[in-house]
């Protein structure tokens, strides 16, 4: 689904946004930075956010920003001729796989409803799903139907890549990272990942001298990053966020997630006393989510010999769509107080555009990288 974004969720227009970010050619306004560091709006370069649950992909047309979002999804039904033709004329999008059509992005969801079947999910836990053995074919034809090839050979592009998950030994994003650059690669673009943490950081801190921690609370994964004047010093994920959420949830109250996950995207209020089991279940999961994000990050900060000393409060900004439901900052906020947290935090806020912030430090990567200025990350 495309979207002309001239409004953000908080109705900043982000135009106007991103050009105060940036200085005019010639002039000096905006350098007082202690990195002199401003991101160039460009029409060209393109931002991607891979996310376990969602694709959406950001970039500059003319005056305008567009935001393409698609479910990370796939569901298979019978092939067949006609099908596939009410397929077509709808611009529904398909791969044919064995006999069977995976119908893919958006339109995966609408067959689950109309079925009551649950979409598949190429990705797990930030990552290629190694136990979905279409995985990549899937990913890629959903990317295919959202990023055309560039118009100049070599367009800068950056995509979001997860951060290890702290205490897994396991955790290995090679291939992952592998797969996604040679699909922009082979299409025509100059590609990178980078990581999801620090997109938040770019997106979010620059009044901040990006200085500050940048927090992506996703579907399979919560990403965090500590930056100091633009540089990521510290950066893990946690393999517990909305996924686990739902889950969690579900098997306490005995209720399917699919239905879960519905209810909390459309009614939950981490701040008014829960009303059901299933909203007592969500509100003892999302505090027990918050709760180790916090301490994670403490521990990632004393074990790290890189901290620097910082002498005045920073902020921390929270992204994604598991940050969304009303209460989550106040609830992140009191939990922070109750820690022994080892920095000044000067606020805890939400970002301006929660499920589009990622797609938009990338594409901000992607300026950057164009200009040649992509040594700091
Ligand atoms: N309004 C909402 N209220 C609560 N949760 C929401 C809301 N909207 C989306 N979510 C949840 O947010 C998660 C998806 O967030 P997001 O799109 O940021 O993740 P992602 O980038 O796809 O995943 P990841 O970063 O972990 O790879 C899902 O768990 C979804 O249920
Ligand atoms: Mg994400």
């Amino acid at each position: 689904m495309a979207e002309e974004e001239t409004e953000m969720e908080n109705g900043e227009n982000p135009v106007d946004d991103l050009y105060s970010a940036a200085s005019p050619p010639g002039s000096t306004q905006g350098q007082q930075s202690a990195q002199g560091r401003h991101v160039e709006p460009l029409e060209g370069p393109r931002g991607i956010d891979i996310g376990t649950s969602r694709i959406v992909e950001y970039h500059k047309e003319g005056l305008k920003f567009v935001k393409n979002t698609q479910l990370n999804a796939f569901f298979a039904v019978p092939d067949s001729g006609f099908t596939r033709r009410i397929l077509d004329q709808n611009d529904i999008h398909y791969k044919q796989e064995n006999g069977k059509i995976l119908v893919v992005g958006d339109g995966a969801q609408t067959f689950a409803n109309i079925t009551n079947g649950e979409i598949g999910r190429p990705m797990a836990s930030g990552i290629l799903n190694p136990k979905e053995k279409h995985a990549s074919m899937i990913i890629g034809s959903i990317i295919d139907s959202m990023v055309d090839r560039p118009d100049d050979l070599g367009e800068s592009l950056v995509y979001s890549m997860p951060g290890p998950i702290r205490g897994s030994a396991s955790f290995n994003s090679v291939f992952h990272e592998g797969i996604l650059r040679n699909q922009f690669v082979s299409k025509g673009y100059m590609a990178k990942g980078v990581n999801e943490g620090y997109l938040v950081i770019l997106s979010e801190m620059e009044k901040d001298d990006y200085s500050g921690i940048g927090i992506s609370c996703g579907a399979g994964l919560a990403n965090v990053c500590f930056s100091y004047l633009s540089v990521p010093v510290i950066d893990f994920s946690m393999a517990k966020s909305g996924d686990y959420i739902d889950s969690a949830a579900a098997a306490a109250v005995g209720e399917h997630a699919n239905r879960v996950r519905v209810i909390k995207e459309e009614e939950l209020n981490l701040v008014a006393d829960p009303k059901t089991r299933l909203e007592r279940a969500l509100h003892i999961y999302y505090e027990e989510m918050i709760v180790s994000l916090i301490g994670h990050l403490i521990d990632a900060l004393s074990e790290s010999e890189n901290v620097p000393k910082v002498s005045h409060a920073i902020p921390i900004v929270l992204s994604g769509g598991t940050a969304l439901p009303k209460g989550f900052r106040e609830n992140f906020e009191n939990i922070l107080r109750d820690s022994q947290f080892p920095i000044n935090i000067s606020e805890v806020k939400m970002a301006e555009s929660p499920l589009t912030t990622i797609a938009k430090g990338a594409y901000l990567a992607a300026c950057l990288n164009k200009e040649g200025e992509d040594e700091g990350y």
